[in-house]
């Protein structure tokens, strides 16, 4: 079995990595090529265009920013007739109306599609402990489990496509509004000149605490966002993503809406590509402290 790769960035090269070390037949592809030298030095097969990626590849994985990524990558006319019987295995974060509507495409198109967004970062597609969530057929699941175990020990089919994108946009709004939460008390704690490390104490033994506050307590403390595992830039997308589907479903955005605009201020700080702990700056900007 051949497997094209598409898209190296912060969570894809880890990942083609981890197909590397199960010594998986892969080729890979990257709009911007210097970031395919690891892969490269390990053996891999460098495609030049998409097209060759998926020419004589069984199965193509996307990591990609977003949909318009994916549409201009997969759906132009000249490509898409080349999806006939390959499956495509899409693992980016997307809304589930954007997964079906790219799924329809592919299938259109001779191809089959399975969705399988993932939670955890960097550290967790190194040592292959993702949370991989499938969206598919039974059969496809279980055909293409064992290549997703690479990711991830236990991947879990959570249903039709959309189902798996919809749960992944409602974890990542749980990233986006918890952290801004702990900021803000963070902050304020900071600002009140209170014992930052007593507010912790209390924090870890009380029902509120989430281990993520730990994961970007240093972070703020320090106001040191460089290195990301997740840039700001992914986490007002994925934002955005959440408001439209939940739009949609007539709820009540205003509160995950002031998270958006958090976000907004910290990108227009200079700090889309840096870590989205970056929030904390937006909440507590740097003058007084
Ligand atoms: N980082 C995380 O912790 C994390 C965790 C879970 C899920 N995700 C999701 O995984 C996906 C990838 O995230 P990432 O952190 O790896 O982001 P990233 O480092 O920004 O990588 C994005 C990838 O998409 C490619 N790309 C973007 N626009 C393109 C276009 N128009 N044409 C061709 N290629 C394009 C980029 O190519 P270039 O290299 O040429 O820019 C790069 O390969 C996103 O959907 C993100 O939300 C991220």
């Amino acid at each position: 079995m051949q497997v094209g790769f598409i898209g190296t960035g912060l969570m894809g090269l880890p990942m083609a990595q981890k197909l590397v070390e199960a010594e998986i037949d892969l080729i890979a592809y990257n709009r911007t090529l210097e970031k395919l030298e690891p892969l490269q030095k390990a053996g891999v097969r460098i495609a030049q265009q998409p097209l060759e990626a998926i020419i004589g590849s069984d199965c193509i994985i996307l990591m990609l920013t977003n949909a318009s990524a994916i549409r201009s990558l997969l759906l132009s006319e000249d490509i898409k007739q080349h999806l006939a019987e390959k499956t495509v295995i899409q693992m980016s974060t997307i809304a589930p109306t954007e997964s079906i509507a790219i799924a329809k495409d592919i299938i259109a198109a001779g191809g089959e599609y399975l969705e399988a967004p993932v939670l955890g970062s960097i550290p967790e597609a190194q040592s292959g402990k993702l949370i991989v969530m499938v969206g598919s057929t039974e059969a496809q699941f279980e055909r293409w489990q064992a290549l997703l175990q690479n990711f991830g020990a236990k991947p879990l089919l959570i249903g039709e496509v959309g189902a798996a994108s919809a749960i992944k946009l409602a974890l990542n709004q749980l990233i986006a509004s918890l952290s801004t939460a702990f900021a803000l008390s963070l902050g304020f704690v900071e600002r009140q000149g209170a014992d930052v490390d007593i507010f912790m104490q209390i924090l870890r033994q009380s029902a509120l605490y989430a281990p993520t506050f730990d994961k970007k307590l240093q972070r703020m403390r320090d106001r040191n966002y460089s290195n990301p595992n997740f840039p700001t830039k992914h986490l007002l997308k994925d934002t955005e993503l959440f408001i439209n589907e939940a739009q949609g479903e007539g709820m009540n955005i205003s509160s995950i809406e002031g998270v958006k605009k958090i976000l907004e201020i910290a990108i227009t700080s200079g700090f889309a590509d840096a870590d989205y702990s970056s929030l904390f700056s937006a909440i507590a900007p740097d003058c007084e402290v």
